[in-house]
């Protein structure tokens, strides 16, 4: 996980829900915090992975997992990342949100990032990873991202999958920004 960030301004944090080294769904996620970066925003991403699996699981309490709970909480963008596994979110992103307390993401913009086999669970962006974000306070933006291994094959993005991440970076630059109170 990157250090907490010292500078004051706008925030965005990346939260990839997948182990995978060489996770697609971390991919689109860096790709919005690319755009947000453009944008003016500074950008970190949590490594789930890397964190103790008892802390996750909420057995024991852990000084490194505790600043990745912090480090969400200090963003103003959350960008929500995960592999469809069983037609839902990954576990280890269940695990991540389960450490959060009750509305800790009031305030906060979200973006909702999914890779999946196929286009089958695309709407569990909608009926799963939104409601998980509502659960918590959190205002996910409108465009939601899903995408399957074809499209993530070669080294660009397709166009209409970029313009998506386009569109979202962008809802979530003004959303976040207002929320924040910061002329949205
Ligand atoms: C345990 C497991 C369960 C999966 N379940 C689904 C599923 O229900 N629907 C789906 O479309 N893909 C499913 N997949 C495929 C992954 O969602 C797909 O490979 C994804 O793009 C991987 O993203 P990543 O590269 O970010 O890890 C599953 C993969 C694994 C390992």
């Amino acid at each position: 996980m990157a250090e907490r960030p010292r500078s004051a301004g706008p925030l965005a944090v990346a939260v990839p829900g997948s182990p995978s080294p060489t996770s697609g769904s971390r991919r689109l996620a860096e790709a919005v915090l690319a755009r947000l970066s453009d944008r003016g925003w500074r950008t970190e991403v949590i490594d789930l992975g890397a964190l103790a699996a008892d802390a996750l699981l909420g057995r024991v309490e852990d000084a490194t997992t505790g600043e990745a709970v912090a480090l969400a909480g200090a963003a103003q963008v959350l960008v929500v990342a995960t592999p469809m596994y069983r037609a839902t979110y990954s576990g280890l992103l269940k695990c991540f949100f389960d450490l959060m307390p009750p509305d800790y993401l009031a305030g906060k913009a979200c973006v909702l990032v999914a890779t999946g086999a196929a286009q089958g669970h695309l709407l569990a962006v909608d009926h799963a990873m939104r409601p998980l974000v509502a659960s918590l306070g959190g205002v996910s933006v409108a465009i939601g991202i899903y995408a399957t291994a074809p499209e993530l094959a070669g080294d660009t993005l397709p166009p209409a999958l970029a313009e998506r991440l386009d569109r979202a970076a962008a809802e979530a630059d003004r959303l976040g920004r207002a929320l924040a109170g910061d002329g949205g």
